[in-house]
């Protein structure tokens, strides 16, 4: 990888009218994650050691969301939405400071892969001084053209200042330029706005650097790595564009799917080797699936790890912090959150365990539920290994259940169970010889006296 200082500007300041939402357009999730991030995260694969962000006025939830998530990143606010060589001119404050490299890249383009940014740095380091990723458009309308002599990219023509010939062309530009540091800010004083839409563009920049004697070129990549995103339907595209990476890189890691594109992934899901997923199952953020663990068909998982062996579903939900063990089976209808299922466990059928632990072994009955919250505050269920608990229990927290011990179908457990011992908490059963035939005949008589 290129060794050379490089800062990264993304450019976050859309409207995205076109969106209709009240969340700004980078902060739409492709694949669990805000598009904006998937953004930063390939400028910092690509090495970016620096990064700036040029979001609109008044976008404090983006300001707020990189506080959070890339505290590190400079925040540079562009208060009228000049164009895209303006919105550069933004992060000046950044571009004073000396990098190498400096990557412009667009919030709204979250398909870029940190290989193809390398390739366009490699360019510069190997001598270029302005390097611009495009792409062979099956469609080009909307994009800049590439115009090239050669080798050379001679400059770039906006679609709405294009001619016809230069329409024809389908060398598109994505909008992701590299340019050696110190020929930046001269390059950004040149730009002026005499074109369609009044704008300061920053593909300008090129003829600038052609003007200048500068060594310019173009890298290319697959077109579906730079879908643009400005409304529903792009954002629905890109998000099938998302799916089909990360399933192809499953099946590639060694996972089996059986149905690949009925199984929805987030942006961090990792599996095992030897992992089976069955058909129609959504991963949300922060699940990690260990070698051999099966998920079975219909189950959804959210922030938990699957140890290898378990099975999962069908039918199944995880939630942030189930942690099952390795050999662990959660069956269908069965709900888990914020708990541990240790090694062997089952909990097979229509249950709720929530903040909870279950140690090895142990058998979860059907119709279990953990009464976590009373309206106020959570509280916690622990159970031993090799417990035994009855079908029907309701275990109101905060409660303990000795190693060994067993609870009886249908119990309502308020009070600790020590190990090894048997609770009961249900009423004891009667039973009266013939009453149920007299209570029939009465009803019968009453109805033949109508
Ligand atoms: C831009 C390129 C075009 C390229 C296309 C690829 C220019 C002039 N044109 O066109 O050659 O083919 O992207 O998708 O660059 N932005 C700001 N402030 C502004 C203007 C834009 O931050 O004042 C940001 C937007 O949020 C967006 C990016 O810059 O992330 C691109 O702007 P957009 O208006 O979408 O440009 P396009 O017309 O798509
Ligand atoms: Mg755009």
């Amino acid at each position: 990888m290129s060794s050379s200082a490089c800062l990264a500007v993304v450019l976050a300041a859309g409207e995205g009218t076109r969106m209709r939402s009240a969340l700004p357009k980078v902060m739409h999730p492709v694949a669990g994650l805000p598009m904006l991030d998937h953004v930063l995260s390939t400028a910092r694969a690509a090495g970016a050691d620096r990064l700036s962000v040029v979001i609109g006025a008044g976008a404090d939830l983006v300001r707020a969301h990189l506080a959070r998530t890339a505290p590190d990143a400079e925040i540079h606010v562009q208060a009228e939405r000049l164009g895209t060589a303006h919105a550069v001119l933004a992060a000046r404050d950044a571009l004073l400071k000396p990098a190498d490299h400096v990557l412009v890249l667009y919030g709204d383009t979250p398909l870029v892969r940190p290989e193809t940014v390398r390739a366009l740095r490699e360019r510069l380091d190997d001598g270029a001084d302005l390097v611009v990723l495009g792409f062979e458009a099956a469609d080009p309308t909307g994009y800049g053209r590439l115009v090239t002599e050669g080798e050379r990219l001679v400059r770039i023509v906006e679609e709405k200042d294009a001619d016809a010939p230069t329409r024809a062309i389908r060398l598109a530009n994505s909008g992701i330029m590299g340019i050696r540091g110190r020929h930046l800010p001269d390059l950004l004083e040149a730009i002026g706005n005499a074109n369609a839409k009044g704008e300061y563009y920053l593909t300008d920049a090129v003829e600038v650097a052609v003007g200048r004697g500068l060594a310019t070129a173009v890298v290319t990549g697959p077109e579906a790595d730079f879908v643009g995103i400005n409304d529903r339907a792009q954002l629905a595209a890109v998000e099938a564009l998302f799916q089909a990476r990360a399933r192809a890189a499953a099946l590639a890691g060694g996972a089996t799917l059986v149905a690949p594109e009925t199984v929805f992934f987030s942006h961090d899901t990792r599996l095992g080797r030897d992992v089976t997923v069955e058909p129609n199952v959504v991963f949300g953020p922060g699940v990690a699936v260990r070698d051999g663990a099966q998920i079975r068909a219909f189950s959804h998982l959210e922030g938990a790890t699957v140890e290898a062996g378990a099975i999962i579903g069908p039918y199944a939900r995880l939630r942030p912090g189930a942690a099952i063990g390795p050999e662990a089976h959660i069956g269908n209808f069965v709900e888990v959150k914020n708990a541990v299922v240790g090694p062997g466990a089952k909990i097979n059928h229509l249950s709720y365990v929530g903040d909870a632990s279950v140690g090895a072994k142990s058998n979860i009955g059907a119709g279990t539920i953990t009464c976590n919250y009373d309206g106020v505050f959570k509280h916690t269920t622990t159970i031993g290994s090799g417990v035994f608990v009855g079908s029907h229990t309701t275990l109101v927290a905060p409660v303990t259940l000795g190693d060994g011990a067993f609870t009886a179908a249908g119990s309502v457990i308020t009070d600790d169970v020590p190990a090894d011992a048997m609770a009961f908490g249900r009423a004891r059963q009667a039973v009266k010889d013939g009453a149920g035939k007299a209570k029939r005949d009465a009803l019968l008589a009453r109805k033949a006296g109508r």
